[in-house]
């Protein structure tokens, strides 16, 4: 892909990963993505608005053939999908220099050996780097992704650079977002599962950005923000926003009672106008799990015993809530067991650091019986007076 124009003095430049599957070998990338780079070239010195991924390095620097001096990289994060170039980019630019924050500039030495640390400038929250007619103003915007991470303000012409924020993991040759929905659902799966754990530090670099009028926003994943109130609408609704009126009912069943278990309960939770969202443990994906742990109200673990323990399924599944910090309020548990509920008190533990009111478990022997029936249409009742109290249910 050759450079392509963005305004009359920025370019994208970067690589489309149409291929890559999986990110930091956990992240399912369903649609590959992309590592963008922008350059800058004001009346006086141009700029490099972070590199590409190692495995594409080549792409970004055959587009640098055609760049005659670079006098400036910005790095903006030091994971190395965006920082893992700069060391042959400073090869062909020997006079460059790279502006970070001093934060990261601790963790480029770490990362990437060999760089000469009189050759990074650290800059603080709120200082300003002057290309001539073009200014960049340094936002520290830390946690979004790693501690270090800021974005970069272009002031003459309101673009945000804003590096991992408000990315979407989406190999694609479009270059705006517009207002697709095929790109939004990208960026809430991609929000759900980097910047969900991150949440509360989400909510206040988006109150720090509120202060900047912002007519495009540039990340380093993904199609630019020709219409920035679509991504940032979105990431108020997510962060700020209030649950749904949904169950998410993660589940794993050897010789299907539990299933039956969880086809009574989300038929009684359907009677009652609660929307549910199962998943098998066997074949969901942590993106499709992630992604829906943004709007559930209530969470319902579903697993049989296994040698005396829930099936490791289950387990992995409550692991990676407790990483995500879903909102859910509620949280219970169901399932079968063939000679001995020995479960339930281990699912407490492992649930109890999740910090959710814990609804009363309902454990059956085998298949459930009318009992463990009217003990899941009693959970199923009191669903609905949770989400009745929380205000998620229609009116
Ligand atoms: Fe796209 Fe945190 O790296």
């Amino acid at each position: 892909m050759n450079p392509r124009q963005i305004t009359n003095q920025i370019d994208l430049l970067g690589a489309i990963d149409w291929d890559r599957t999986v990110f930091d070998s956990l992240i399912p990338l369903p649609d590959g993505t992309t590592y963008n780079s922008y350059l800058l070239k004001g009346s006086e010195k141009t700029a490099l608005i972070d590199t590409v991924e190692p495995g594409k390095a080549y792409v970004l620097m055959n587009q640098l053939t055609q760049v005659p001096e670079i006098d400036y990289i910005i790095s903006l994060h030091a994971e190395q999908d965006h920082s893992g170039t700069i060391p042959l980019v400073l090869e062909q630019y020997p006079n460059a220099v790279v502006y970070t924050s001093q934060k990261e500039k601790l963790m480029l030495l770490d990362l990437l050996p060999g760089l000469n640390p009189d050759q990074i400038i650290t800059v603080e929250d709120g200082e300003q780097l002057s290309l001539g007619d073009l200014t960049l103003k340094f936002i520290y915007t830390p946690w979004v992704h790693w501690p270090e991470t800021m974005s970069a303000y272009l002031i003459e012409e309101n673009i945000l650079f804003s590096c991992d924020f408000f990315g979407a993991h989406l190999a694609t040759s479009k270059m705006f977002a517009d207002e697709d929905p095929l790109v939004l659902a990208s960026n809430k799966l991609y929000y759900a599962q980097i910047m969900q754990p991150l949440r509360k530090f989400v909510s206040k670099n988006l109150e720090k950005l509120e202060r900047y009028d912002i007519d495009m926003i540039c990340p380093s994943h993904g199609p630019i923000y020709n219409i920035p109130e679509f991504i940032l609408s979105a990431y108020d609704e997510w962060v700020n926003g209030t649950t749904k009126n949904v169950v998410m009912i993660p589940y794993v069943s050897m010789h299907n009672s539990t299933l039956r278990m969880v086809e009574y309960l989300m038929s009684s939770l359907c009677d009652r106008g609660i929307m549910v969202q199962p998943y098998n443990l066997e074949a969901a994906d942590i993106g499709q799990l992630a992604t829906c742990m943004i709007d559930a109200s209530t969470i319902i673990l579903a697993s049989p015993t296994l040698l005396g323990n829930p099936h490791p399924l289950l387990a992995n599944a409550i692991s990676l809530t407790a990483l995500v910090k879903p909102k859910a309020p509620f949280l219970g548990y169901i399932g079968s067991y063939g000679w001995g509920d020995t479960v339930s008190k281990k699912i407490a533990q492992m649930a109890a650091p999740l910090k959710k009111e814990v609804l009363p478990f309902v454990t059956a022997k085998g298949y459930p019986n009318e009992a463990a029936k009217q003990k899941l249409d009693d959970l199923a009742q009191l669903i609905f007076e949770k989400h009745t109290e929380l205000g998620v249910l229609p009116k």
